[in-house]
């Protein structure tokens, strides 16, 4: 099942998981909307033919959704229940860190193996170094700031553009770096405004007409990005400052091969490990192999940002 925020690629992972269940003579079923399908008991059967077509689909056939009534054990049981009467003997949940939580809960109060497959634009799951999702979605991200430059150098002006990214800020740093932007604002790294100020208008002093400032939407300088392009304006008047959110045109589009391949090495993996016998795992890719954590370590620990980027994004942008 997918759960969560989607992510292109979520469709991959699915049609992986379902052709490798075909290749050992497995049944699969596929439960709609996460773990609120389960609950409703709302289910389809899946085989190899089932998922022709939909690796290069953005978004999930499955849909997703986040379920309340399964942060209650009254929910998890009713939807152990089902699974048990389904004669479902385990789950693969393609999802971010609530879906493996959730998911780890069901595990332990009704001892059913789930296997986690990390699946979110975000990329802020400790045990991969991708998520399924986040490559296409640093390439939408990409694409839009290049169209915004178009705009931004016709007109010298200066555009705040608020990416995805929940509390991490993968997407903002690394679409900032290659969309060579000015500056970047992420949670992890609060510069603060004045700082912010001082980097504009050394910009300007060095030339630059326009410029590109992309702020991640869980940036903690304590101003949305509206409110960050009002204080420049008012201390930067010379700035004619506008602001684009990109919002959730970063969840759609068609996966980037990178994220099929990735989608298809992971959902294989989680299939294998349930054959054998293997529970309450997230499989991930850490320097291009495939490895399996404890749902455990993936909850506890954090994926941490690489801030040596932020050293490079300061370079240049000189
Ligand atoms: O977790 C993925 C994500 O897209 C975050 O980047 C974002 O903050 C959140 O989901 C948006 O949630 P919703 O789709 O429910 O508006």
């Amino acid at each position: 099942m997918t759960s969560g925020g989607d992510s292109p690629g979520m469709n991959a992972a699915i049609r992986a998981v379902v052709r490798t269940c075909a290749y050992y003579h497995t049944e699969c079923v596929g439960y709609y909307r996460g773990y609120q399908g389960m609950i409703n008991n709302e289910y389809i059967p899946l085989n190899a033919r089932s998922v022709r077509n939909i690796i290069n689909q953005g978004g999930t056939i499955l849909q997703s959704a986040r379920s309340k009534d399964f942060r209650t054990e009254e929910g998890r049981s009713r939807a152990a229940e089902n699974l048990k009467k389904a004669e479902v003997d385990a789950m693969i949940l393609i999802g971010g860190d609530g879906t493996f939580r959730g998911g780890l809960a069901l595990s332990q109060e009704h001892d059913i193996p789930v296997i986690g497959v990390p699946g979110t634009i975000d990329n802020d799951i400790n045990g991969t170094n991708y998520a399924i999702g986040y490559d296409t979605a640093l390439n939408t991200v990409v694409e839009a700031i290049d169209k915004i430059r178009d705009t931004a150098s016709s007109h010298n002006r200066l555009f705040f553009v608020e990416v995805m990214g929940r509390d991490a800020g993968f997407i903002a740093l690394n679409s900032g770096i290659g969309a060579g932007a000015e500056e970047i604002l992420i949670p992890e790294e609060d510069l603060g405004v004045e700082r912010l100020l001082d980097s504009l208008e050394r910009s300007r002093r060095a030339g630059k007409t326009s410029s590109i400032v992309v702020v991640s939407e869980g940036d903690k300088t304590g101003k949305n990005v509206f409110e960050l392009a009002d204080y420049v304006k008012k201390n930067l008047p010379y700035y004619d400052a506008r602001v684009t959110v990109l919002g959730h045109i970063q969840r759609g589009g068609r996966p980037t091969c990178f994220d099929r391949v990735l989608a298809s090495r992971l959902s294989v993996k989680a299939v294998e490990l349930l054959l054998d016998g293997k529970k309450n795992l997230m499989v991930g890719m850490l320097n291009n192999e495939i490895e399996a954590c404890s749902l455990d370590l993936a909850l506890k620990g954090k994926h941490t940002i690489n801030k040596d980027l932020l050293r490079i994004s300061e370079i240049l942008s000189t």
